[in-house]
């Protein structure tokens, strides 16, 4: 087995809701005490559905949102108390891919600006080899190099997906959580869309925590899987043996459809 790149531990975040002053309050355990562990080179699953935790997870573990409780070790490195600084610092080994890129793109920029922001962002390369890694980004997404001088706009859904998978590897990160990079996509494109993920794995040797509520989607391309439900995780283990033998009761009612 590989070694392990990020553990959480423990993990928590609850919202509490009350709408009006003398309303009850009403909890929601979005993340409700999950452990895992993430092992270099590995892909591995968070499933569950719509409003399980899966996105509030990823955004814990990349610092995006904060956490009530936990640990998540990232190299070593507990970023649940680390300072802004070195938090940032870290953020070029750890990466997002958003199910609706678009909604990140300005609009009002060109794809080679999009794309050029987090070289900036992160000093990736010096000033005068940015138009260049901009491009060898495009080809590597499989975009074209004149690409780049168009709007969003004048994209397809999966062309701003491309984009959207090009400004996640800029930094050149070890670690990406792609939540739901197709489920947003039309059937036809989400196969495109995930071998170049898979492509991209094994060519940048990346490591990554794969979103979905779709066990069609997950069981391809996952090592491994954690099943979520109602902010914790119920069940987790390698994908064919998840698949054979489920036992919790939710995970055999999840994968009823597909087996
Ligand atoms: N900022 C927030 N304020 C209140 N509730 C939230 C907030 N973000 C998420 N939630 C709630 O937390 C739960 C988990 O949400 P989310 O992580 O987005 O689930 P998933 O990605 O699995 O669909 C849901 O019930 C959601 O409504
Ligand atoms: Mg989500």
């Amino acid at each position: 087995m590989n070694r392990i790149l990020l553990t959480v531990e423990n993990l928590s975040k609850h919202y509490t809701l009350r709408k009006g002053l003398l309303s009850p309050k009403n909890v929601i355990k979005a993340v409700d005490h999950i452990s895992f562990e993430v092992y270099e080179g590995e892909t591995l699953g968070l499933i569950g559905e719509s409003g399980c935790g899966k996105t509030t997870t990823g955004e814990l573990i990349l610092r995006l949102n904060r956490s009530d409780t936990g640990k998540i070790c990232f190299l070593g490195q507990d970023i649940t108390v680390i300072q802004e600084k070195e938090m940032r610092e870290l953020r070029k080994d750890m990466q997002i891919i958003f199910q609706q890129s678009q909604e990140t793109l300005d609009p009002k920029a060109t794809i080679g600006e999009l794309i050029a922001a987090p070289l900036r962002l992160h000093a990736i390369v010096s000033k005068n080899e940015i138009a260049g890694e901009v491009v060898r980004l495009l080809n590597l997404v499989g975009l074209r190099s004149k690409d780049q001088y168009k709007h969003t706009y004048q994209l397809s859904g999966g062309q701003k997906q491309r984009v959207g998978i090009a400004r996640a590897i800029a930094s050149r990160p070890r670690f990406v959580v792609c939540d739901e990079p197709v489920s947003a996509l039309d059937i036809s494109v989400q196969g495109q869309i995930l071998n170049l993920l898979m492509d991209l794995k094994k060519e940048l040797g990346l490591t990554y925590l794969f979103i979905s509520h779709d066990l069609k989607v997950v069981q391809h391309i996952c090592d491994r899987i954690a099943v979520m439900y109602r902010g914790q995780i119920v069940e987790m283990g390698e994908t064919m043996e998840l698949i054979d033998n489920p036992k919790h009761g939710y995970t055999k009612k999840l994968f009823q459809d597909i087996v």
